[in-house]
């Protein structure tokens, strides 16, 4: 396709070629373009070009090193290069389109969205579409998008070009997004990642989403075995509170659970409340483990129910105090 654009376009010699990240999606093709065009240098900062001699095997020959804030002048159009480190590899890049005002931001502001649309024409798929990608792809790097969004400050952007889905003409909309993201404050929601096997977890899960809605905080039960884990990222981005509910398996935690704590942890949400609800059968030794999982997350961990059998009585006043626990948590922390 991007050969086929080319010919389109009656393009027949290509001077440079700008690589912001060695990422495969965004370089796999370099090799195929220096063929068919020898002449063309990529340019590029040091890191990324160690990368792709490394990755792709480019010969050291064919590379233009770029410092931050340095320009490259075509005639009319002056491409200005920003670095922006561990967004989200150590080597991304942005470039920046002076005359037009555009911003080139690579995987920054990116979406999963493949449409036909060039720029967003509906802003509320885009930006759910955007924050599932932030969610997968840039949370564990919230602190360093912090630096790289006040190097935007001062800019006038009119067109943000991210390398995943489409243009932003209104580029407020997608950087208010991310300052609201990356921003410690959190919503007052919880998020249960669940896995039930006999059912006990089940009404353990829905015992306290009743309870969470009765209370007035929004609760969000995402059942792992048939959600993808994109799902939970997306959750975890500002959920205050997140309860792993799980049965005993297997001498332990349900594989499933134990993968969206893995997970979670690798994101890094700045989630600020955790805790664990969960039923067994005859041991139950294991299932306390959970907190040691999600050691990455600054949480407030709240002492787990863990239930014999299926829930009775006694067992539903237990659930009741952690509802009631987490709510005053989320008061504390002017939530409600
Ligand atoms: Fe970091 Fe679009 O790949």
């Amino acid at each position: 396709m991007l050969f086929k654009n080319l010919e389109e376009l009656g393009i027949t010699k290509i001077d440079y070629l700008i690589s912001s990240h060695a990422e495969q999606d965004h370089s796999g093709s370099i090799p195929d373009v220096l063929e068919r065009f020898p002449e063309a240098k990529v340019v590029t900062n040091p890191k990324c070009k160690g990368f792709l001699m490394d990755l792709l095997l480019i010969p050291e020959e064919k590379f233009i090193e770029v410092k931050d804030g340095e320009t490259l002048e075509l005639g009319d159009k002056t491409f200005e290069f920003i670095y922006t480190p561990w967004v989200h590899w150590p080597e991304t890049m942005r470039t920046y389109l002076v005359e037009d005002k555009i911003l080139f931001s690579c995987d920054f502001f990116g979406s999963h969205r493949a449409t036909s649309h060039l720029f967003v024409y509906d802003e509320y798929k885009v930006i759910e579409d955007a924050k599932r990608y932030y969610a997968e792809i840039m949370m564990p790097f919230r602190v360093h998008i912090k630096k790289n969004l006040e190097k935007l400050s001062g800019k006038e952007i009119k067109i943000i070009a991210p390398s995943h889905g489409p243009l932003y003409d209104n580029p407020e909309i997608i950087i208010n997004a991310y300052r609201e993201w990356i921003s410690d404050r959190v919503s007052n929601k919880v998020v249960v990642p669940f896995a039930s096997m006999h059912g006990s977890t089940r009404v353990i899960v829905d015992y306290v989403v009743d309870k969470f809605s009765e209370k007035g905080v929004e609760i969000l039960p995402l059942n792992l075995i048939k959600e993808d884990a994109g799902k939970l990222a997306m959750e975890l981005v500002d959920s205050a509170t997140v309860i792993f509910a799980s049965p005993y398996v297997l001498s332990g935690i349900h594989p499933m659970v134990v993968y969206a704590a893995y997970f979670a942890n690798a994101l890094r949400p700045k989630i600020k409340i955790a805790t664990m609800v969960g039923s067994y059968g005859w041991g139950g030794k294991g299932l306390d483990h959970l907190k040691g999982l999600i050691s990455n997350l600054k949480v407030d961990w709240i002492e787990p129910v863990l239930i014999k059998g299926y829930p009775e009585g006694e067992d539903f006043n237990k659930l009741d105090t952690l509802v009631d626990t987490i709510v005053e948590k989320h008061k504390g922390l002017g939530l409600m």
